[in-house]
C-alpha cells in the first residue's frame, strides 16, 4: 500500500496535463503581472489590522522586529518556492509540488491544507474589509443594522452581509477570466500601495521618539488559565506564559505573518503565465521583498506616531493619523484599505480555486471540478462552488482566531515545499530548473527550522483545530482520493485523458 500512498507524478506528466485542450488554462500572465498579483494579495489584513493588535498585545514598538522575523521565514520559504513553481510551473502551487517529489498522499495532504489557508483566509480577509467599509459608511451617516453587521459586533444573530456579498461579486469576476482580473489588480494594488507609502511619509513627520521607550517592553506573566490559548513552545517546556519580552515578539511574528500570506500564491498561477520559468521567481521574490520593506517602515512609523499601548485593534494605521489630529489622512488610509483588501480577497479566492482545480484534475477530488469553461476557459465550477461555501463562512465568522488557523496550514505547506525541493533534486538531478534555491540543502533546512519556530510560537488550541482538520482530510483521501486517482488508474488513463469523454468540457 505504501507504494500507491507515495506514488509520485512525473514532472513531464503535469505540464502535459495543462495542455489538454478541456482541462488547459489560458497563458497571459508576465512578471510585471505576477508581482503586482503578489503585492496585490501580500498586502492587506495583516498589516492594515493585525499590526495594532500584535503591538498592543505582544510586542510593543518591537513590532517591526517580528515582521523581521516573519519575512526572513519566509524569504527562506520563497527561494525554495521559487525553484518549485520555476521547476512545476502547473497550476495548484504546494500541491502540485509535492505530488512530484513526496508522493500522493502527500500532495493531498498539503492540498487539503491548502484548501484551509485560502478559503478561510478569504473569509478573514472579506471579514475586514467589511470593517473598513463599515467605518467609512459611519463617517458618512449610514449605519447598516448590528445583525448585518457580522458576529462581532452583534448581539445575538449575526451575518457580515458586505463582506458575503464581496466574495460572491469577486467570485463572479473570476469565473469571467483572470485576464480581467489582473487589470483591476493593477489599478487597486496602485492605490494600497499608494496609501502604504502616505502613512509611511507623512506618518514619519508625526513620530515622537518618547513612544519608542521601552522599545521591547519587559516580558508580563499573563493570567493562569489561558492554558491551551498559550503559545505550543511555552506549554511543551512548562514555562509560565507571558507577553511581551524577546518572547513576545516571535508570538507576534506567528501572527503577522498572515501579512505575507500570498506570495506562495503567486505559484499557483504557474500556469497562466507565459514564460514561468523566467518570470516566476521574479514575481515571488520580487513582490515578498518590496513587501517586507514597507511592513518594516509602516510598524516603525505607527508604533512612533502613537503609544503601542493606545493603538487600536480595528484600524490602527488610520487611527493613528487620527490620535494625532489629522483625521484626513484617516479617511483617504480607511478608503485605501477598503479598496485595497478586495483585490487580495479576490487572489486567495483565485489560488483556491486552482488548489481545488488541480487535485480535481488529477482525479483526487470528482474530474467535474476540472472541466474549464468552454467560453472563458476558467474553471467555474469550483470557482462557484467554493464562492458560495466561503461566502457563508465570511458572513458567519469572526476574525482573529481564523487567522491563526491560516497561518498554521501556511506555514506547514512550508515545511512540505522546502523538504520537496531536496527531494526533487535526488530523485530527478535531470529536471531543467531556470531557479535554483541556493546553497541546498542548508537553505531549505533553514527554512524548516524557521518555519516550525513560528509554529512552535502559534497557541496550542491552533495546532488542535488544524489536527482535526486534517484527520478529516485523510479520512475523505481514502474513501475517496485513493481510489478515483488519475494516477492510480494506470498510464492510459493519464496519457490520453480517457476518464473525459468528448466533449466534457462543455457538459
Ligand atoms: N497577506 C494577506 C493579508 O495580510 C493575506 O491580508
Amino acid at each position: 500500500m505504501s507504494n500507491t500512498l507515495f506514488r509520485t507524478k512525473k514532472v513531464e506528466q503535469s505540464i502535459l496535463d495543462t495542455e489538454e485542450p478541456e482541462h488547459a488554462l489560458k497563458k497571459s500572465l508576465s512578471a510585471l503581472d505576477l508581482t503586482v498579483f503578489g503585492v496585490g494579495v501580500i498586502i492587506g489584513t495583516g498589516i492594515f489590522v493585525l499590526t495594532g493588535k500584535v503591538a498592543k498585545e505582544n510586542a510593543g514598538p518591537g513590532v517591526s522586529l517580528a515582521f523581521v522575523a516573519a519575512g526572513v521565514a519566509c524569504g527562506l520559504a520563497a527561494l525554495c518556492y521559487a525553484e518549485f513553481a520555476s521547476t512545476v510551473p502547473v497550476a495548484g502551487s504546494a500541491y502540485t509540488f509535492s505530488y512530484a517529489s513526496l508522493g500522493e498522499l502527500p500532495a493531498w495532504i498539503i492540498g487539503w491544507d491548502l484548501v484551509l489557508e485560502f478559503a478561510l483566509g478569504t473569509a478573514v480577509v472579506a471579514v475586514g474589509w467589511s470593517g473598513y467599509v463599515r467605518s467609512l459608511m459611519d463617517n458618512a451617516g449610514w449605519h447598516l443594522p448590528d445583525s448585518l453587521g457580522g458576529r462581532d459586533g452583534a448581539t445575538g444573530f449575526g451575518f457580515d452581509i458586505l463582506a458575503a456579498a464581496l466574495v460572491l461579486v469577486l467570485t463572479a469576476i473570476l469565473v469571467v477570466g483572470v485576464k480581467l482580473s489582473a487589470r483591476i489588480t493593477t489599478l487597486v494594488v496602485a492605490i494600497k500601495v499608494t496609501v502604504v507609502l502616505i502613512v509611511i511619509i507623512a506618518g514619519a513627520f508625526f513620530i515622537e521618539g518618547d513612544n519608542y521607550k521601552p522599545f521591547i517592553p519587559k516580558a508580563q506573566a499573563v493570567e493562569a488559565g489561558s492554558g491551551i490559548k498559550a503559545p505550543l513552545i511555552q506549554l511543551m517546556f512548562g514555562w509560565a506564559p507571558t507577553n511581551f519580552g524577546v518572547m513576545g515578539i516571535f508570538t507576534a511574528a506567528s501572527v503577522v505573518f498572515f501579512a505575507f500570506i500570498g506570495f506562495d500564491v503567486v505559484a499557483t498561477a504557474a500556469e497562466e503565465t507565459k514564460n514561468p520559468q523566467r518570470d516566476m521567481p521574479r514575481g515571488i521574490l520580487g513582490s515578498l521583498l518590496i513587501c517586507t520593506t514597507l511592513y518594516v517602515l509602516v510598524s516603525i512609523v505607527v508604533t512612533g506616531m502613537q503609544k503601542y499601548t493606545e493603538l487600536s485593534i480595528d484600524a490602527p494605521l488610520a487611527d493613528a493619523f487620527k490620535a494625532t489630529g489629522h483625521p484626513w489622512y484617516a479617511g483617504v488610509i480607511s478608503f485605501g484599505a477598503a479598496v485595497g483588501l478586495t483585490t487580495v480577497c479576490m487572489i486567495l479566492l483565485l489560488g483556491q480555486t486552482r488548489v481545488f482545480f488541480a487535485m480535481s484534475r488529477d482525479g483526487l477530488l470528482p474530474r467535474f471540478f476540472s472541466r474549464v469553461h468552454p467560453k472563458f476557459r476558467t474553471p467555474h465550477r469550483p470557482t462557484i462552488l467554493l464562492g458560495v461555501v466561503i461566502a457563508i463562512l465570511a458572513g458567519f465568522t469572526t476574525l482573529s482566531e481564523l487567522a491563526e488557523l491560516v497561518n498554521i496550514g501556511t506555514l506547514f505547506a512550508f515545511i512540505v515545499v522546502a523538504v520537496g525541493v531536496v527531494v526533487l533534486r535526488r530523485t530527478r538531478p535531470d529536471l531543467h530548473r531556470a531557479f535554483r534555491t541556493p546553497w541546498v540543502p542548508f537553505v531549505p533546512i533553514l527554512s524548516v527550522l524557521a518555519t516550525l519556530w513560528l509554529m512552535l510560537n502559534l497557541p496550542a488550541e491552533t495546532w488542535l483545530r488544524f489536527a482535526i482538520w486534517m484527520v478529516i482530510g485523510i479520512v475523505v483521501y481514502f474513501l475517496y482520493g485513493r481510489t478515483h486517482s488519475r494516477l492510480g488508474r494506470g498510464p492510459e488513463s493519464v496519457a490520453d485523458g480517457s476518464q473525459d469523454p468528448p466533449g466534457g468540457a462543455v457538459r
